[in-house]
């Protein structure tokens, strides 16, 4: 499915992005039964830009942060090859702005051309892109160019045939990986028949795969009738909303799941990765269904938080048990672990840090790295400003990148540790590379100096030692600021 590690949308079945329903526990859900990709919901590229990367190291997940702590995305190990971020957005700039943020984090990108509800359309996203397959290009080709992971989008058909095809065939020359079809018009509703003959156009115009949506209604009841959709759509693939919504087992080859047993593995998931009690609530009301007045329901209805909703579905026990493992790690954490919650202390961004050397090879850093990821992003060099405190004369770095200051909270015994400690700082937060024994080769540094050879690396060194000497400069207050690698 995922040939050389990057996710093909040839013949997959994937849980379709749902605003509100495809946050991490739905896309876990769908992946344990069987989905071969998972879609999140559609985020605007606006509030995302302006999310932190936090690796929160209790739940294990990364999460992107609002300003005001909201968490807009989370994501874990277990789908990073299968995740693929949605997103609303009218700008290529911005859009790109935000792909490179998920980037390290998510295995496709998709852009939303489809919904037609108000908080997608104002602004000229979602739906309100069909009118403007120049804005379409210029998003999708900026994406396709700036990022080395699949791009994607989920369409809407046009009025007649033809158009269909004609954007179908523009958006395949953008270089996009794959097209989702939900084959309805922008003005339809979801109850409105699927018009499957425009699907079998636009999957015989092009040679990327086509994925057929919009089905859920009245052509896909079981797992069976999946591949019936395939088939007769002529498309490759199939993307589920609603079906899945309603019961997520209907991913499973081996038949569909008891109502009640799907809703308490979704809480299993909801509860392990903290999951906002409303969304939940959220989540299990839709699968509810007309059941939502039923003794169950009426449970779930009334219930308002996380420990109430687990209670409502007699899942108490497991909830207590989940609280108690998350408490024991936080608590390990924060006695001296390697706790690595993001912090904003002013305008600078915090981690408890502390530089090993021994988690390195010979002559690899993390400064290293973080100096060669400048360089490919063409950015200035980091700076780092250092201080040394008098009461045991240990050191603490700033690095400033793109005009951000990134610091550990811990102080080192040299300043070299320290600056180090800070652009382990940077690299964490922005889940680039920095070069740990173990890490899977970015090939940001060059191979040899990995494998702790000298020749070349030696020379390396020595030029970095010098743009060191040139670039150190010592400041009035024993502030000292320099580039060193
Ligand atoms: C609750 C809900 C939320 C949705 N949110 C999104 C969204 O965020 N992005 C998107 O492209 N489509 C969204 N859609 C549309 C679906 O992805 C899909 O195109 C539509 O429901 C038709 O597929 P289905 O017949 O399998 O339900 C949403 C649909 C539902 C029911």
């Amino acid at each position: 499915m995922a040939a050389a590690g990057r996710l093909s949308f040839s013949n997959i079945t994937a849980l379709a992005p749902m605003v509100r329903v495809g946050t991490l526990p739905m896309r876990l859900l769908a992946l344990d039964y069987g989905a071969d990709v998972v879609y999140c919901e559609e985020l605007i590229d606006i509030k995302m830009a302006k999310c932190q990367r936090v690796v929160n190291d209790v739940l294990e997940t990364v999460d992107f942060v609002a300003p005001d702590e909201r968490v807009m995305f989370r994501t874990c190990e277990r789908e990073k090859g299968r995740v693929v971020f949605q997103m609303g957005t009218a700008d290529p700039e911005r859009a790109l702005v935000v792909a490179r943020l998920v980037e390290p984090d998510v295995a496709a990108i998709d852009v939303n051309m489809g919904c037609p509800k108000e908080y997608s359309t104002k602004g000229g996203m979602g739906a309100a892109l069909l009118s403007d397959p120049d804005k379409i290009e210029a998003i999708l080709r900026k994406l396709v160019a700036g990022v080395s992971i699949p791009i994607t989008c989920k369409i809407r058909i046009l009025p007649s045939l033809d158009e269909t095809v004609s954007l179908v065939q523009r958006i395949e020359q953008t270089g996009v990986a794959a097209v989702a079809v939900h084959g309805r018009l922008k003005d339809e509703r979801p109850r409105h028949p699927l018009h499957l003959d425009y699907i079998q156009a636009a999957a015989g115009a092009v040679s990327i795969p086509v994925i057929a949506n919009g089905g859920s209604l009245d052509l896909v009841k079981t797992n069976k009738d999946i591949e019936d959709f395939r088939r007769t759509s002529g498309a490759s693939s199939v993307m589920l909303a609603r079906a899945a919504m309603w019961n997520a087992s209907v991913f499973r080859a081996g038949g569909p799941l008891p109502l009640e047993t799907v809703m308490e593995d979704y809480l299993k998931h909801a509860i392990r990765y903290n999951n906002h009690a409303f969304n939940t609530k959220y989540c299990l009301c839709q699968m509810l269904r007309d059941k939502v007045e039923s003794p169950l329901g009426r449970r779930v209805q009334a219930a308002q938080t996380s420990a109430e909703i687990s209670e409502a579905l007699g899942l108490q026990e497991f909830y207590q048990q989940t609280q108690d493992k998350l408490q024991a790690r936080r608590d390990a954490a924060h006695s001296g672990g390697a706790p690595e919650r993001l912090v904003m202390d002013g305008d600078v961004t915090t981690m408890v840090v502390r530089f090993e050397r021994r988690e390195y090879p010979p002559h690899i850093t993390p400064k290293m790295f973080l100096l060669e990821w400048s360089r490919k992003e063409k950015l200035q060099q980091p700076l780092y400003e250092t201080v040394q405190r008098s009461q045991d004369r240990s050191f603490q770095s700033i690095v400033t990148v793109e005009g951000k200051r990134y610091r550990s909270t811990l102080w080192e015994k040299s300043k070299k540790f320290a600056e180090q400690a800070a652009a382990v700082v940077f690299l964490r937060v922005r889940g680039v590379p920095e070069g740990r024994i173990g890490e899977e080769d970015s090939g940001l540094v060059c191979k040899r100096k990995r494998e702790g050879q000298p020749d070349r690396g030696a020379g390396e060194e020595d030029s970095n030692k010098r743009r060191v000497f040139e670039a150190q400069r010592e400041t009035r207050s024993g502030k000292s600021q320099g580039v060193s690698v």
